[in-house]
């Protein structure tokens, strides 16, 4: 996972690595440099009390928003902390890495389990490096690549749309395996949930500039009141990372720089409150998180990830009877971020990884082009406020009839 991190960061210049591209978004050096933090923090420094620090102000530096820790810089500044030098941050890498391979054959089960938790924290963070040098990238005139990739679209068509049907059931949700999984997934519930229809893939950037087309983006009654808001003050017309009318209205900027939009690839880049005024227009609706768990649950991940080297959605195979459950893009689900019924947080500092942020945000679920795929599961849950864009985030839709 470390390593991983690493070459993800490779094709960067540390110019590039240095960028904020918005308050939301984190500089490549930070993602580096608080992923390592998350191991000196909560092992090295726990496990050995004579634990020296490489240096003691990076605590403060590096700690994104644990306040039992103690304060933080802000947020929005990551951005202007030119010190420590990337070359710096690489060492400090380095040298917690030889660190922890050296305590881990000591480590307790409690801190083995914070280890593992350590690596997917970083997993988290890989996908969040990708999203934020897009950003980055697309805030810059000249358009820069992250890598080079195919200059037309693929010929694949998409699968027609289909409605798989789900009879009502009263099912166990949530985590129970004896792998890996976070806190928010747990614990394991019973949920009873009414008959349902599923889309059989997302909504493919075709079907969604017909919305466009339609004027969705000007048509207040498809619209929730705050995004509508959203819309209007931000002067939304599409989804993020498409061109603008002229050359460059049938294209979309990707890691690869700006190219020709995929038809038949799944919409990315979308806001909850435009996915849930797409499925207003077409006349269907968000599945439910548990709705989409249900169809998840019996299908094998697989999918476009991050491995696939792809970096950017792509048309489904056209084979399973649902598709692209998992990969190519997180999918808006109806469902607000909430604590499942008894949930509990972990002890300590690493009790506000998630509960703490459980009011104002929307439920996706499924992975990206973007997630590492032994990251996923079923289960897991990803969360984002509904007006945020730059996650590669696209729309499944569910209805009753
Ligand atoms: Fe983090």
């Amino acid at each position: 996972v470390r390593s991983f991190t690493n070459s993800l960061a490779a094709p960067l210049s540390p110019e590039d690595m240095q960028v904020q591209s918005s308050p939301d978004a984190s500089p490549t050096k930070w993602h580096l440099a608080h992923t390592t933090w998350f191991f000196e923090e909560f092992v090295l420094a726990r496990f050995d009390p004579s634990h020296r620090w490489r240096d003691a102000r990076w605590r403060f530096l590096f700690n994104s928003y644990y306040d039992a820790v103690g304060p933080r810089h802000a947020r929005a500044a990551r951005g202007q902390l030119s010190r420590p030098s990337l070359a710096d941050v690489m060492a400090w890498r380095a040298r917690v890495d030889e660190q922890m391979i050296s305590a881990m054959p000591a480590l307790d089960e409690a801190m083995a389990a914070i280890v593992l938790l350590g690596t997917h924290h970083e997993q988290q963070h890989q996908e969040l490096l990708l999203t934020d040098v897009q950003q980055a990238f697309a805030a810059n005139p000249i358009e820069p690549c992250y890598a080079t990739g195919p200059d037309e679209p693929s010929a694949a068509e998409a699968a027609p749309l289909r409605w798989l049907d789900y009879e009502e059931s009263l099912t166990r949700f949530g985590d129970e395996a004896d792998g890996f999984a976070f806190d928010n997934e747990r614990p394991a519930h019973r949920v009873l949930v009414g008959p349902f229809r599923l889309a059989s893939r997302p909504v493919t950037n075709s079907e969604f500039a017909s919305f466009v087309a339609d004027g969705g983006y000007e048509r207040a009654e498809l619209w929730l009141a705050d995004g509508w808001a959203a819309a209007k003050a931000s002067e939304w017309r599409g989804p993020l990372y498409w061109g603008n009318a002229g050359e460059d209205a049938a294209t979309v900027f990707t890691l690869h720089g700006r190219r020709v939009r995929d038809p038949s690839a799944p919409v990315s880049h979308v806001s909850f409150y435009e996915a849930d005024a797409y499925a207003r227009w077409f006349g269907a609706r968000l599945p439910t998180e548990y709705e989409w768990e249900l169809a998840a649950m019996g299908s094998s991940l697989d999918g476009n990830f991050v491995e696939s080297g792809r970096l950017a959605p792509a048309p489904g195979a056209g084979h399973a009877p649902c598709e692209q459950l998992f990969g190519d893009v997180w999918e808006w689900t109806a469902s607000p971020y909430a604590a499942y019924p008894k949930f509990r947080t972990l002890d300590g500092a690493l009790g506000e990884y998630n509960g703490k942020f459980m009011n104002g945000q929307m439920v996706l679920r499924g992975g990206s082009c973007f997630s590492p795929r032994d990251h996923l599961r079923a289960t897991y849950r990803n969360f984002f406020p509904p007006g945020a864009r730059w996650q590669v985030a696209g729309i499944r839709l569910a209805s009753d009839e």
